[in-house]
């Protein structure tokens, strides 16, 4: 296996679990068991999402699109950040249900848009 095989699979593996792992959260959070924060599932995502940014990153030098960056990559790491922002206000039990149901609507949005964005690269722009 190449290393772009080998960086691509953690990367998209990881990809796979942040949103497995942020859609358990919200579930967990929805049926009344915030008690998660308790437990190891307080800092997987965290290593899980380090592993796929470094993944990713890693990418774009060994797939070479860092010297020339398409416009779904660029796209993506614009979404990329909308993500981080909305899954923060969607996490924290100290904003209001409807504030945390809105950013979590809008993280998943964004989150889904960079899953088409990975897998289609159209052309932008
Ligand atoms: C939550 C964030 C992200 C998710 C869910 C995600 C998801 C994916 C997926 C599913 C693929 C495989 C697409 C395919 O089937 O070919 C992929 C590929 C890739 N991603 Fe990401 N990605 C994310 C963030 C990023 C970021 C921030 C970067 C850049 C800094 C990036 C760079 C890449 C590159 C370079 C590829 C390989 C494209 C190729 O050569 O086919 N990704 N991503």
């Amino acid at each position: 296996m190449t290393t772009y095989m080998i960086l691509k699979l953690l990367h998209m593996t990881a990809a796979y679990l942040t949103i497995t792992l942020f859609a358990l959260r919200l579930l967990l959070d929805a049926v009344g068991r915030p008690g998660w924060r308790q437990t190891p599932l307080r800092w997987i995502p965290h290593a899980n999402d380090t592993i796929l940014l470094v993944a990713a990153i890693s990418l774009l030098f060994v797939a070479g699109y860092a010297s020339d960056m398409p416009g779904w990559l660029m796209a993506k790491i614009v979404l990329l950040i909308g993500y981080i922002v909305a899954g923060v206000f969607a996490m924290k039990p100290a904003f209001s249900t409807p504030v945390r149901t809105v950013a979590a609507i809008v993280a998943l949005v964004q989150v889904s848009a960079i899953f088409h964005l990975a897998m289609a690269k159209p052309v932008l722009g």
